[in-house]
């Protein structure tokens, strides 16, 4: 909007006696937002004539002459030959305008027994779906480059940590399984959102329904919806659906940070357990020995405006009583932005995975550093006799021994690890050594070679 000069609004400005002020005209804006669900608006908009036509509210040559109309401001939006306009508020003023240029006066048949605040609900429901559809995609591409490395590192070992000191070896691959857990979660729980959105408000029009005879089983059977939604009130006033995509966006960025977190730990200098490929990273313009993984960081950095967006909508809808207030139209910018986000992050992670080496001498050998297999030796104490709790105060004692000869357990002496117990025989210089400790690991969903060759299988085959 470059002019001062401001407009009546020709859909709602009858009873108005003086023009909209510049500043209201802007605020109330939302079509450089919303223009985003011109799709979705234009489904709706011939579901919704399609409908009328049906139930014999408008004949059937208007319903047609609409339809062909909406289909051309489809074209004309797609060849960017569209003007939109700041005059006309949102999506849904900007097309039902163009449709009244192009048909003429019939074009106020349309929004016979709907309202824009079911209109927009639908539409934004809509594309939630397709979006949230788009994301599994991503999330399942990510997850196919995870199980790539993982299969190709199968039984390279690293150690696991808590509180980040080194806890028990694991197997590399067992590790990125991990993640593949939680985006398989994720992906899960962005089919539920698409199941919660799947309930069609349209014709619920204001926010009391309608008296006109309208089939409100068509439009959804039109739209793809599952069911109409029950309550005419409830449907304008909801946007849990949209708060459910920001919320499970969330926790998808939170696993993409957390995973982002472990590339820059394990390629820093400090731990140096992976390279990344040059690819995949950013010079300094000041140190030219500088190699930095940018891309990881951002990752990292973006899921703080993600945690943002869900928390905006949430503060936006609480204090709101039924049904639609404006708003509400601040909807749409958090989960715009949040999808976009999203799948850069989740395109990123993928390259970040497909470009990393990992430092499999490194990895070995920092996975014995900091007696690892302390808790095997507690445990080969107790398959001898002991309590738990009297097994893990003598493995602290050869802990002590260790540290004080500056050794790692696999290095001490049967003499030196007899000083703890008579009874221990030479079984136990096998229990010291991490590879053993991995292949101990046979418990359903343990660490053990065996479990993650049948769970990489088992993933493969889902993830195809
Ligand atoms: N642009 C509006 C939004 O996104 C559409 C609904 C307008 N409804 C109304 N009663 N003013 O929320």
């Amino acid at each position: 909007m470059n002019s001062k000069k401001t407009k009546t609004n020709k859909i709602w400005g009858e009873r108005m006696t003086s023009k909209p002020s510049y500043l209201l005209t802007k605020i109330n804006a939302s079509i450089d937002i919303d223009k985003k669900l011109y799709v979705q608006d234009i489904q709706a908009s011939t579901a919704h004539c399609k409908m009328l036509a049906k139930q014999k509210i408008i004949n059937k040559d208007k319903s047609n002459k609409i339809i062909k109309g909406l289909k051309k401001i489809e074209k004309e939006i797609q060849q960017k030959k569209f003007k939109f306009s700041t005059f006309n508020e949102d999506i849904h003023l900007n097309i039902e305008k163009r449709l009244f240029e192009i048909i003429g006066n019939d074009a106020g048949f349309l929004h016979i027994a709907r309202s824009r605040n079911d209109q927009v609900t639908t539409d934004f429901k809509l594309w939630i779906i397709e979006a949230s559809q788009i994301l599994k995609n991503e999330i399942k591409n990510l997850i196919k480059s995870i199980l790539k490395l993982a299969d190709k590192n199968k039984e390279v070992m690293m150690p696991g940590f808590t509180h980040l000191k080194n806890a028990q070896p694991v197997l590399f691959s067992h590790y990125l399984l991990a993640y593949v857990e939680m985006f398989k979660r994720d992906y899960k729980k962005f089919s539920n959102v698409i199941n919660n959105s799947s309930e069609n408000p349209l014709g619920s029009a204001a926010l009391a329904g309608t008296s006109f005879n309208i089939d409100r089983n068509y439009t959804t059977k039109l739209l793809n919806f599952l069911k109409p939604t029950d309550n005419s009130i409830d449907s304008v006033s909801d946007r849990d659906y949209a708060l459910e995509f920001l919320f499970v966006s969330s926790l998808c960025s939170m696993h993409l940070s957390r995973l982002a977190e472990e590339i820059i730990l394990w390629n820093s200098d400090l731990v140096n357990m992976i390279a990344i490929k040059d690819k995949m990273l950013t010079g300094s313009s000041i140190m030219p020995q500088k190699k930095n993984p940018d891309g990881a960081e951002l990752i990292r950095g973006k899921t703080g405006s993600v945690y943002g967006y869900l928390n905006s909508l949430l503060v936006t809808m609480k204090g709101l009583p039924l049904s639609y207030f404006k708003d509400m139209q601040e909807d749409k910018k958090p989960v715009f932005e949040t999808h976009d986000t999203l799948i850069l992050n989740l395109k990123i992670a993928k390259e970040l995975i497909e470009n990393i080496v990992p430092n499999k001498n490194n990895m070995k050998k920092f996975s014995n550093d900091g007696f690892t297999t302390a808790t095997d030796f507690a445990d080969y104490l107790v398959k001898k006799g002991l309590s738990f709790r009297e097994a893990h105060k003598k493995s602290a004692k050869l802990v002590n021994i260790a540290e004080r000869k500056d050794m790692s357990l696999d290095q001490l002496s049967l003499k030196d690890i007899k000083k703890i117990d008579s009874f221990i025989e030479k079984d136990v210089l096998k229990i010291l050594k991490t590879e053993n400790s991995i292949y101990s690991k046979k418990s359903y969903g343990g660490t053990s070679l065996q479990n993650v060759v049948k769970m990489l299988k088992k993933l493969k085959k889902e993830f195809k």
